[in-house]
């Protein structure tokens, strides 16, 4: 019989989504699509969208603040920061150096992990070990993505899916009982294509060619990824809870990654678990990636979902394709939130490289922005016809 984890607390917590709002009306003017149909096959509604001076870094570095702030810690007190992305600011640095600067940390290790969606579970696994080693007492792991800036919006079977964000824990050493439980994490290769970006890379460096043939986006075979989905986030869910020694039935809330409505219904179905049970904001936010989970995670504690003693279990699954899953016991108290309520973009600041900035914001996008500063009657189909990249 496996035995539970111990000493490892999620003891701060926090969130951070972009103001600029696309709605499927929006993208209804952009592809061939329709709102019945993104709701009643995805449940997605809306997603929040990065404006020109946002990045992951920017973005990763206000939740992280919040988390920080939540924990009753001093941005000084992180030992370790781990950023799971899969919309880095650059190859290299990492984003997490940059978030490191941002929060004012003078003293720890900074590193980013490549798990896609996965990134921020495969993020708490790491942190965990870290503190439960000795190796580091308080880690930040953040999940961040600014996935409008890798979508393509002339495909409608992807555009539709994603959205930017950043969500973020810290989790510190403790002998108290509680905190995390069970771990489990998977990787399965031969779905390494079904979710792919594929120019940048040492395979495929960018280049006319790729740029001309849209490789820098996202391509997705969405049916595969739905199946493959559905089964690992089950089986995933399955395995931490047997290494924590627990039941389904011993689960109070579920968090699983918001990709999509079906799937996280599929999940429920294949385990026999109540809906009620499952904390689902795809609606809001879109496939947000890494931040997906602790995005989620903030918002169930801000709605009362979560309280003290309760049994969470949080799962995901990403490109990889990989799948991660963590059952614990909540033992921090969901007041500690209003630390960081006046926590916001204003206080974090990316260090700048030396060459010439550029707007970031997607080309495809900008006429929202235009219709933003216009002011809500004037936007017309004309206006928003979209710029071709
Ligand atoms: N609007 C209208 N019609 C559409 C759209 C759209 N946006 N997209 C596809 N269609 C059409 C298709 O062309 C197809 O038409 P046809 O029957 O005439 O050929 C029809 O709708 C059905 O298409 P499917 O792809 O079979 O639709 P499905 O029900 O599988 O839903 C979806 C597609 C939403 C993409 C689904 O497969 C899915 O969610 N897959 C998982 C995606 C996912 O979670 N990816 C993220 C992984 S995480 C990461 O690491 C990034």
């Amino acid at each position: 019989m496996p035995r539970p984890l111990s000493g490892v607390h999620l003891t701060g917590w926090g969130a951070y989504a972009p103001s600029q709002i696309l709605t499927n009306a929006d993208l209804e003017r952009m592809v061939d699509t329709n709102d019945e149909w993104i709701v009643s096959r995805t449940g997605i509604r809306q997603r929040h969208i990065a404006g020109p001076n946002e990045t992951t870094a920017s973005m990763a570095a206000v939740a992280g603040l919040r988390a920080i702030a939540t924990a009753g810690l001093q941005p000084d007190d992180i030992d370790l920061i781990i950023v799971g992305t899969l919309t880095p600011d650059y190859p290299m640095p990492s984003t997490a150096a940059l978030v490191k600067g941002a929060i004012g940390n003078k003293h720890a290790a900074a590193m980013d992990l490549a798990a896609a969606c996965s990134g921020f579970v495969f993020g708490y696994a790491t942190a965990h070990a870290y503190v439960a080693s000795g190796m580091a007492k308080h880690v930040l792991v953040i999940g961040a993505e600014t996935l409008s800036r890798c979508t393509d919006f002339t495909d409608r079977g992807t555009c539709i899916l994603f959205g930017d964000g950043a969500g973020a824990a810290v989790l510190s050493a403790s002998d108290e009982p509680g905190g995390t439980l069970g771990i489990e994490m998977t990787t399965e290769p031969s779905g390494a294509y079904f979710i792919w970006l594929p120019a940048g890379g040492a395979s495929r460096p960018t280049s006319d060619a790729t740029i001309a043939a849209r490789e820098h986006f996202m391509k997705m075979k969405g049916t595969e990824t739905f199946k493959m989905a559905v089964r690992t986030l089950g089986s995933t869910s399955q395995a931490a809870l047997k290494k924590a020694g627990l039941e389904l039935g011993d689960i109070d809330l579920v968090i699983p990654h918001q990709a999509n409505v079906r799937i996280i219904e599929g999940l429920a179905k294949s385990l026999d678990f109540p809906m009620e049970k499952v904390f689902v904001n795809v609606g809001s936010y879109g496939n947000t990636s890494a931040a997906s989970v602790p995005l989620a995670l903030s918002e169930a504690v801000a709605a009362g979902r979560v309280k003290k003693g309760d049994r969470l279990l949080l799962v995901a699954f990403g490109a990889g394709l990989t799948s991660g899953a963590i059952t614990m016991e909540w033992t921090a108290d969901p007041a500690a939130a209003a630390r960081a309520a006046n926590i916001g973009p204003d206080d974090v600041s990316i260090q700048a490289g030396y060459l010439e900035p550029v707007n970031p914001f997607p080309p495809a996008l900008e006429w929202l922005l235009k219709d933003a500063a216009a002011g809500p009657a004037t936007g017309t189909p004309d206006s928003a016809t979209p710029r071709t990249e």
